[in-house]
């Protein structure tokens, strides 16, 4: 109805869409991530932190969950692990049920969703509520059934996200498991001067991600010039996977582009062969330790004619684009666990603008749903 319609529109306030209100709201939703739970060199979870001790004692940390929120704890993995110690694998809740995977009662099962109805991510808590493993619970819904299920658990406190195509939730869930890795890493010293230095990094988080949004206009320049591409590979590693596989599903998502994120260091063992002059391929090279493996990455596209776009920190153009024709993505730099959260934006802007140039619907993409509650 047409009270409905001007509804939407003013929920929208001076957006056309949700999807992009929500990329442009997220200085705002990582504050709000991180309210109330930084103290001086500190990080206090509350749903948390009657559990901390079993959590550091279990035998493996397994994350679970669907699209995007797997994506989050894949970008989580490396500092997870090296906070705490402790082994971190991955399951998409579908895949752990295929295969009845193993579980044990000393593991801590973390379930990722955004909305904390997804049938397969709820299908999995279940299977490890059987097996007796602790399960926390990291989401954006209040009163959900992965929160009332769960053990424990933290909300990511993102506000409500309405766009069919995660964002938001994408990077305050990475925000809560860097957090979570913080907070389990506390009685470790080794890692101490690390840790109170991204502590007390965080604050300042917001305010780089503002930054990253001032690329919009470029976002949209790069999307007319990727308009009729019938592909679009995305390679990185390290903390940088997960963005590559995220920015590659935001593309095919709500863009309708075929679109595949790589890990760099599989490129030698298959994508090479599709690399020519017309493949537009997006290259994660920003400043960590990765970074001298994705400039020789860069050079090996570069010698087979590659239709390079290089993403790099600020500064780092010159030194990293091996050709006029390369395209570049200058980014702030964070530390490295924080790098995803940077990084993903320009991604999230190109999605949204090559979705609106090819007059797609951005909110509501064809055939998907915001929460899949069938199996
Ligand atoms: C659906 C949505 C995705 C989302 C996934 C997991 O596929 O379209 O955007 O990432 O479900 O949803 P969840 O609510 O569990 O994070």
């Amino acid at each position: 109805s047409v009270l409905e319609m001007e509804v939407e529109q003013i929920k929208k306030g001076n957006y056309d869409h949700f999807m992009q209100k929500e990329i442009h709201e997220q200085p705002h939703s990582l504050t709000t991530t991180m309210r109330g739970r930084l103290r001086a060199n500190d990080v206090v979870l509350g749903g948390l932190k009657d559990h901390l001790k079993t959590i550091r004692h279990s035998r493996r940390i397994i994350f679970i969950g669907c699209g995007t929120s797997y994506n989050a704890a894949l970008a989580a993995r490396p500092f997870m692990e090296e906070l705490s110690g402790i082994p971190v694998t991955l399951e998409l809740a579908s895949d752990l049920l295929d295969r009845q995977g193993v579980m044990y009662r000393e593991d801590t099962a973390v379930f990722v969703s955004q909305s904390g109805e997804t049938a397969d991510t709820l299908l999995a808590l279940e299977y490890a509520l059987e097996h007796g493993a602790l399960c926390v619970g990291i989401t954006n819904t209040v009163g959900s059934t992965l929160a009332r299920k769960t053990h424990c658990g933290v909300h990511i406190n993102a506000g409500c996200e309405i766009g069919v195509a995660s964002t938001k939730a994408y990077t305050s869930q990475i925000v809560v498991m860097v957090m979570m890795a913080l907070a389990i890493g506390a009685d470790k010293i080794s890692t101490q001067s690390k840790r109170e230095a991204i502590i007390n990094s965080l604050p300042d988080l917001p305010n780089k991600v503002s930054e990253v949004l001032k690329l919009d206009n470029e976002m949209k320049d790069l999307a007319e010039s990727l308009i009729e591409v019938q592909s679009l590979l995305v390679f990185g590693r390290g903390y940088n996977y997960a963005t590559a596989l995220e920015g590659a599903l935001k593309v095919k998502e709500v863009a309708l582009t075929h679109s595949e994120g790589m890990l760099a260091g599989e490129m030698k063992h298959g994508p090479l062969a599709l690399v020519d002059e017309t493949l537009p391929i997006i290259v994660i090279a920003t400043r960590d330790a990765c970074f001298s493996k994705q400039q020789s990455v860069i050079q090996q596209l570069h010698a087979r004619k590659g239709r390079l776009i290089v993403m790099c920190s600020n500064g780092d153009a010159s030194s990293v684009c091996p050709s006029e024709s390369c395209r570049v993505i200058e980014v702030p730099q964070v530390a490295d666990c924080l790098q995803p959260v940077i990084n993903i934006v320009p991604l999230q802007l190109l999605a949204y603008h090559l979705t609106v140039l090819r007059g797609y619907d951005v909110d509501q993409p064809r055939n998907l749903a915001k929460s899949v509650t069938t199996q």
